[in-house]
């Protein structure tokens, strides 16, 4: 298919570059659309772990990469993980990076600390890499953007800029140290020089890539529940994860998307706070943890965990308009002997509701009611297809599309890159 977007369909964290890594292999191209380095994607190459926060997960595969106008780049991340890519043996990584894209400064990390700080039993739980006030400068038309690095002159004025009311929150609201207009123009002007060859124009080169009959993929990073407006806010991140948000990201028509990919986990996580109506009650959850290594790529928190919930996944479906799901990290839930999925949830007022509550407070409130399935009690490392794994397991994948209406196309079993099993 010329056009795919991968989307997380829960709360992030679904294994989506492992995904991405395995499609990737058929692609051209792999573009991300939004999100920054608040993003975690590990993918497992034999001995070899790759972290990614800023790249596409495609460079693994060493196909070019786009980073679109909807990202916004931390240059110290982007810069250090194409040396270590190089270190490793990777020289070549062709990365397209949009001169729209908005630079994270040094004071978009120190106000979301601050803020988060300042929040104390309110915050959100962001992964404080200055993903909200980079996109909140955004939108007051006070960022920097990417090709501000093109001239050393424009930079400086706009870090200047910049610095004169950051400095002035920093000092007076949050009350914390202010920056030196110097250090950073000097910082920012050494990135420069190392960001200026990647600078291009991304609509064009995607536009031409699919006028050429190339595949291009579309990589969202967060989730659908974390995205801005589709997700439970004010839990959620700064930025439109959803599928539609791949046409904007980069600059491309609506219509020319040909396929969205949902991919899910075969049970739950979340990190930060926010409700989570099917999260695991007592030590079944850290159990759960456990055995997925449910530990945040970006800040090492612990992730929440709870079992299936396809109230949330029809809802995702919906919003990103989902043709096909992958459903990852089976193996897990070999380790149970009974597996509650959530198919509805229950109001206190007794209503039961298959559809995602459209008001917050009916979320906060919900309750799950769960249809227990029974599990496998085997280990899924033998099975090579889905047709080969044991029956109860098949079951629980047929079930979720059966509830869903939606065909589960890849079946993740393990870390590994051959641990993700088809149809056939
Ligand atoms: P921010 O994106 O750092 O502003 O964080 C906002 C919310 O999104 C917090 O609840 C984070 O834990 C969550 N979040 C951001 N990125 C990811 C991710 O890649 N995986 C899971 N949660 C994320």
């Amino acid at each position: 298919m010329p056009a795919t977007v991968i989307v997380g369909a829960q709360w992030g964290d679904e294994g989506k570059g492992k995904i991405v890594d395995l499609l990737a292999q058929h692609s051209d191209v792999v573009c991300r659309y939004q999100g920054g380095p608040n993003a975690g994607h590990t993918i497992v190459v034999g001995d070899e772990t790759y972290k990614i926060r800023a790249l596409p997960s495609g460079v693994v595969r060493g196909k070019p990469c786009v980073i679109g106008n909807g990202c916004v780049v931390d240059p110290e991340v982007l810069i250090a993980e194409l040396d270590e890519f190089e270190r490793r043996g990777h020289p070549s990584c062709e990365v397209y990076l949009s001169g729209n894209a908005h630079l994270i400064m040094p004071w978009h990390l120190a106000i979301d600390q601050a803020s988060e700080r300042r929040l104390g039993k309110l915050a959100i739980g962001t992964t404080r890499r200055g993903i909200g006030p980079c996109y909140a400068d955004k939108a007051m038309r006070l960022g920097i953007r990417v090709q501000d690095v093109l001239d050393a002159k424009i930079l400086r004025q706009k870090i200047e800029v910049a610095l004169a009311e950051k400095n002035l929150w920093l000092e007076r609201v949050y009350e914390t140290e202010p920056f030196d207009l110097e250090t950073v123009a000097a910082k920012y002007e050494g990135y420069a020089q190392r960001l200026r060859p990647l600078v291009a124009d991304t609509s064009l080169y995607v536009d031409r890539a699919l006028r050429d009959g190339k595949d291009v993929l579309f990589e969202g990073a967060q989730a659908t529940l974390l995205d801005l407006d589709h997700g439970t806010y004010p839990f959620v991140t700064s930025s439109n994860p959803v599928a539609a948000s791949a046409a904007t990201g980069v600059g491309i028509g609506p219509q020319r998307i040909d396929r969205v990919v949902g991919v899910a986990k075969a049970y739950v996580t979340r990190v930060g706070e926010g409700p989570f109506p099917s999260e695991i009650e007592g030590d079944e959850q850290a159990r759960m943890r456990e055995l997925g290594a449910e530990y945040g790529t970006v800040t090492g928190r612990e992730r929440r965990c709870g079992w299936l919930d396809l109230v949330a996944l029809r809802y995702a479906v919906r919003v990103n308009g989902i043709d096909h799901l992958a459903l990852t990290k089976l193996d897990v839930l070999s380790h149970f002997a009974e597996l509650p999925v959530c198919i509805r949830y229950r109001t206190p007022d007794g209503v039961e509701m298959g559809d995602f509550p459209a008001h917050q407070s009916d979320f906060h409130a919900a309750r799950p009611v769960y249809e227990v399935l029974e599990g496998w009690n085997e280990p899924l490392d033998g099975c090579s297809s889905v047709a080969e794994l044991p029956a109860a397991a098949r079951g629980y994948v047929e079930f979720v599309e059966r509830e869903l209406d939606v065909e589960v196309m890849l079946v993740g079993t393990g870390a590994e890159r051959s641990s993700v099993l088809t149809r056939a």
